[in-house]
């Protein structure tokens, strides 16, 4: 399978997709990295790895229809969105449907969009940690594939949290994608299955890291 990667930013998640790549335990081929920011540390990451790489800094429409120009030239069969900040068109998701993943940093369907961190010591959860799930047109709202919880300590802060939760990520993700190159998962009348299971809630991980 090869896939691309859309970052905004840091791309710690990027780099864990890229070091289970070098150490051979994800068979994934990275066909390149796509950023919508100049001069963000996953680009250097990127090319650290020698992975190609492209920066669109232009407005979504234009960002979009360079990216895919991009994505066609690589030839991708999988699209991971990992800290990719901008809200894609349905259109363009439309092209990518069931092979779009995100990772997003709480237990979906909880905390919807930013700040999440906060937003769960607010609602007083009891557990909190990351989700990797399939992109449709609806913000954070596709089929979610495998959480990574925890559960929230007393003296937790959005910060402290932000920084237990990103570890949690970098386990996940790397392994969702290497059951969706291994072919595990399929929706059929809108239930996710893994080998021929249907699944009635996502695949839920405590503290894997
Ligand atoms: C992660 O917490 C991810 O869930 C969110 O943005 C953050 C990106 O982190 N969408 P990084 O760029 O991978 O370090």
């Amino acid at each position: 399978m090869r896939i691309a990667i859309f970052i905004s930013g840091n791309g710690s998640n990027l780099q864990a997709i890229i070091d289970a790549v070098q150490n051979k335990w994800l068979d994934v081929e990275i066909a390149g990295v796509i950023s919508n920011k100049a001069d963000v540390q996953g680009i250097d990451r990127a090319q650290q790895a020698k992975i190609p790489t492209a920066v669109f800094v232009e407005k979504r429409a234009t960002f979009e229809a360079m990216a895919l120009t991009q994505l066609n030239e690589w030839g991708v069969d999988c699209l991971v969105l990992a800290g990719f900040m901008r809200v894609l068109s349905p259109e363009f998701i439309d092209g990518f449907t069931g092979i779009m993943i995100n990772v997003h940093p709480s237990l979906l369907p909880k905390h919807k969009g930013l700040h999440t961190h906060q937003r769960a010591l607010d609602e007083g959860d009891t557990h909190h940690g990351c989700s990797v799930h399939f992109v449709t047109a609806e913000l954070d709202s596709g089929k979610v594939i495998a959480q990574n919880m925890l559960s929230i300590l007393p003296d937790d802060t959005a910060a402290s949290l932000a920084e237990r939760v990103h570890p949690l990520e970098h386990w996940l993700l790397p392994r969702v994608i290497g059951w969706l190159a291994d072919q595990r998962f399929h929706i059929a009348d809108d239930t996710l299955y893994l080998d021929q299971f249907p699944l009635a809630k996502p695949l839920q991980f405590f503290e894997m890291t």
